[in-house]
């Protein structure tokens, strides 16, 4: 039984997103008016209610990719704020193609069967699925997709786990790879030597390396961005670990140059005291980790924090730093990795804008981050929404439903 202090704490508007959250509300409607719970209860004919439920579903669906169309005329414009999308969801951003809704829908009711459902209305993942699913048309219809970045845990592997070379990720990264496409893992995991990362991406880096599906040119294609956005290795057959670290200014943004090393350890300082005050308050059994460029919490061997414990110490970090003079010259990210949670010195918008970089000046329209963490508080993903276009995964075998959708519909593009 669901309490209702779950209830309203899932209410919450940092556990929400607000676009998703308005089209399930949407949906609603042809839902209830539609759907026949009772046709299992009585032998009374009803008529068909799937199709009709499917054909109500699919107008809203294009009912709103064509509010997105008229948002991005607007931000074309130099008006975004004037939409009519805006003034429906306030908390809406960027979007870098238009959406193929009312396809993508039909393709997910293929698999999921939303419209046959009586009993449960479209959800939270259904829509989160539909929208995946319409950035991976539009991107194989516009695009063209030239970098695809990955962030780490839960999005390639498990949480905490390696990229071991059993992982079905593989093979399609390297599909990726071989038809010329950039690669990057941009991860929190923040580590200052080749080594680390090679323990957690072995599998993948060894597979690069003995591919003869992509040439020498193409396997430098693939680097690793650490610590949100702090070193990067690009892959390198000689290297001792197949990642050799970039010069810092063949990708660093010009405003990366600014940042001041007062100013990180001054952030991180604050970081670590509000760390340290969630910590005594709730009498966590926690060690602090303090690096380079961040500053996080762990639990003692053999403890495991609450959800809503990680929770309140990211709000409590993000609250005090975004108060602080050095938290608005800096930028920082505050988030919960499922059982930690870390405060980084940047952020994945600027990752994923350094890859760009690194790859000479990729856009935003040509890029799709995939990540696991897009709540506006406490995910690490979000920001890239900023930079490029997204797929919201909940574990790694999406991240291979997505990457097979988009070889499939490239294949007979
Ligand atoms: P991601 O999902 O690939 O972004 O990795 C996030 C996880 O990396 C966090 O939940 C931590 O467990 C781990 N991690 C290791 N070092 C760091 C660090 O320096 N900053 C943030 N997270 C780190
Ligand atoms: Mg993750």
């Amino acid at each position: 039984m669901t309490s209702r202090y779950r209830v309203e704490y899932a209410l919450k508007t940092h556990r929400r997103d607000q676009f998703i959250e308005w089209i399930k509300g949407l949906l609603a409607v042809p839902f209830v008016l539609h759907s026949q719970p009772n046709a299992a209860l009585t032998h009374v004919r009803t008529d068909d209610t799937v199709l009709n439920a499917r054909r109500r579903y699919a107008e809203i669906m294009r009912d709103v990719e064509q509010l997105v169309n008229d948002h991005i005329e607007h931000q074309r414009l130099g008006i975004p704020e004037r939409s009519k999308l805006k003034l429906l969801v306030p908390s809406l951003s960027i979007f870098f193609t238009p959406l193929l809704l009312e396809e993508a829908f039909m393709a997910q009711d293929t698999k999921r069967a939303i419209s046959s459902r009586r009993f449960v209305s479209p959800s939270f993942n259904d829509i989160r699925l539909i929208l995946n699913t319409a950035q991976i048309m539009s991107l194989v219809k516009g695009g063209p997709l030239q970098l695809v970045t990955f962030d780490g845990d839960v999005t390639l592997y498990d949480d905490g786990a390696s990229l071991i070379p059993s992982n079905q990720v593989i093979s399609r990264i390297l599909a990726l790879m071989s038809r010329g496409i950039r690669v990057g893992v941009v991860t929190a995991a923040g580590y200052e030597e080749a080594k680390r990362y090679n323990d957690r991406l072995h599998g993948l880096l060894e597979a690069i390396s003995s591919s003869e599906s992509i040439t020498a040119e193409q396997k430098k294609n693939f680097v690793v961005l650490g610590g949100e956005a702090n070193f990067m290795f690009q892959f390198n057959l000689d290297a001792p670990h197949l990642l050799e670290r970039v010069p810092r200014d063949t990708w660093a943004l010009d405003e990366m140059k600014k940042w001041k090393d007062e100013d990180i350890t001054e952030l991180l300082d604050i970081a670590e005291a509000t760390l340290n005050d969630s910590v005594k308050t709730m009498r966590l059994k926690a060690d602090i980790i303090r690096k380079s460029r961040a500053v996080g919490i762990v639990p003692k061997p053999g403890t495991k924090f609450f959800r809503e414990q990680l929770e309140e110490t990211v709000l409590a970090a993000q609250k005090v730093l975004e108060l602080s003079d050095v938290g608005r010259r800096l930028p920082f990210c505050a988030f919960n990795g499922g059982n930690d949670v870390f405060v980084d010195i940047g952020d994945k918008r600027i990752g994923v804008a350094c890859c760009q970089r690194l790859f000479g000046d990729i856009q935003g329209i040509n890029t799709l981050h995939v990540g696991d963490q897009f709540l506006s508080v406490s995910g690490n993903d979000f920001k890239t929404r900023m930079v490029c276009t997204t797929c919201w995964v909940a574990s790694p075998a999406e991240t291979v439903d997505i990457l097979d959708e988009f070889l499939e519909l490239a294949s007979i593009a």
